[in-house]
């Protein structure tokens, strides 16, 4: 039952829910020992053949896997369904269907338990993963997110309240990796494949462009990247595999630098000193080791996830819907009529709903 007033000695469970794209993923989250249990299950090998994700079979796999895996990770918890307090999904943003088995598997179970529902912002919860980490981010704080589907900077001053500073104006980070990894004939998802290659390339073999980094926004370009991409594969005859080990390192070496300079940007127009990466892109070894290094000179704190919670995670899912209903904030007692998701969702609207 929804409780009227919640205090920080109540035993709370969250189950968080995630589906938003290619990973079924679900957690449990208490508030007294964190993270109880998470599964994912990847459909990457699904989807593989196909070079990227197809939005039918994605959702046709989420629903084969989604019962087992919560049943799973209940298992795991060592707790009943019925010692869940509230149940997090992710809403949206994402491909519709696949955020159509979330939500009604989510809604199925939270009125069969009659507990509340949390629908959640796929992009905050990614934004929120390093506070599960021991070392927390302090507020306020600049978060650079860059995933599959997104490249975001937001100014954070008080959790739910974003401000977007700066976004991709077309490719999102992680898609160009995938992009460019499909032109150079590697397997899907990109990020892995061309961040492995990279580390035997060399970064100055090839000069890519970097597109908008001279300007005063900070908002990011990245598709022009793919396209140089493919105009040096279709003038090299032969690709051998030291010219694939430089392209990746040269590709990567490039989006590191726009990253870098779009996010330092960032931090200068809020004064703010304190920064989180997150996101599927943020697993990445060569972009934390350069940001790293140049944090340390200017003073700048940055906080990440844990590589399992870079990537796409119910842990993350469960944790904002704890977020929430500590803060009484986007608590609903289940309708079941009320299961619509959002295929497109600015995070900045979740501050414009509150206002
Ligand atoms: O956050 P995420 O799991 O899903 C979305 O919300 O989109 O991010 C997936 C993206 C993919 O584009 C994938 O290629 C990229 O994250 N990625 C990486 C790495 N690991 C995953 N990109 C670069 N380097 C990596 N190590
Ligand atoms: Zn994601």
């Amino acid at each position: 039952m929804q409780k009227d007033t919640v205090t920080s000695t109540n035993n709370i469970n969250i189950l968080g829910i995630e589906t938003s794209c290619d990973e079924t993923a679900v957690a449990i989250y208490n508030n007294h020992q964190g993270i109880l249990s998470h599964e994912v299950y990847s459909q990457i090998k699904l989807h593989n053949k196909y070079g990227g994700v197809v939005p039918e079979l994605a959702s046709r796999d989420h629903i084969r896997k989604i019962a087992p895996l919560v049943l799973t990770a209940l298992a795991k918890a060592q707790i009943s369904k019925y010692d869940l307090t509230a149940i997090a999904y992710t809403k949206g943003p994402g491909l519709i269907g696949s955020l159509l088995v979330g939500s009604q598997f989510a809604h199925g179970l939270a009125y069969g338990l009659n507990i509340p529902i949390m629908g959640v912002h796929h992009m905050e919860a990614h934004l929120l993963a390093p506070m599960l980490e021991e070392n927390k981010p302090q507020l306020p704080f600049v978060a650079l997110l860059i995933s599959g589907g997104h490249t975001l900077l937001v100014k954070v001053s008080k959790l739910g309240c974003y401000e977007i500073l700066g976004e991709s104006l077309d490719d999102a980070a992680g898609e160009a990796f995938d992009k460019t990894a499909k032109a150079m004939g590697l397997n899907y998802p990109g990020g892995p494949e061309i961040a492995k290659l990279a580390q035997l390339g060399d970064p100055n073999k090839f000069s890519f462009s970097r597109p908008m980094i001279h300007s005063k926004t900070c908002d990011f370009s990245f598709s022009g990247l793919k396209t140089q991409v493919i105009n040096i594969i279709n003038n090299l005859n032969n690709i051998s595999i030291k010219n694939k080990q430089d392209i990746a390192a040269s590709f990567q070496q490039a989006v590191v630098d726009i990253l870098i300079k779009k996010t330092f940007l960032a931090l200068e127009k809020t004064k703010y000193n304190s920064l989180v990466i997150a996101g599927g892109v943020s697993a990445n070894t060569e972009i934390r080791r350069q940001f790293d290094k140049i944090a340390q000179k200017n003073n700048i704190k940055i906080y990440y996830p844990r590589h399992e919670y870079c990537t796409d995670n119910g842990a993350m899912v469960a944790y904002t819907g704890y977020v929430k209903f500590m803060q009484q904030e986007g608590i609903m007692p289940v309708d079941i009529e009320s299961t619509a998701v959002r295929a497109r969702w600015e995070l900045s609207d979740l501050k414009e709903a509150k206002d």
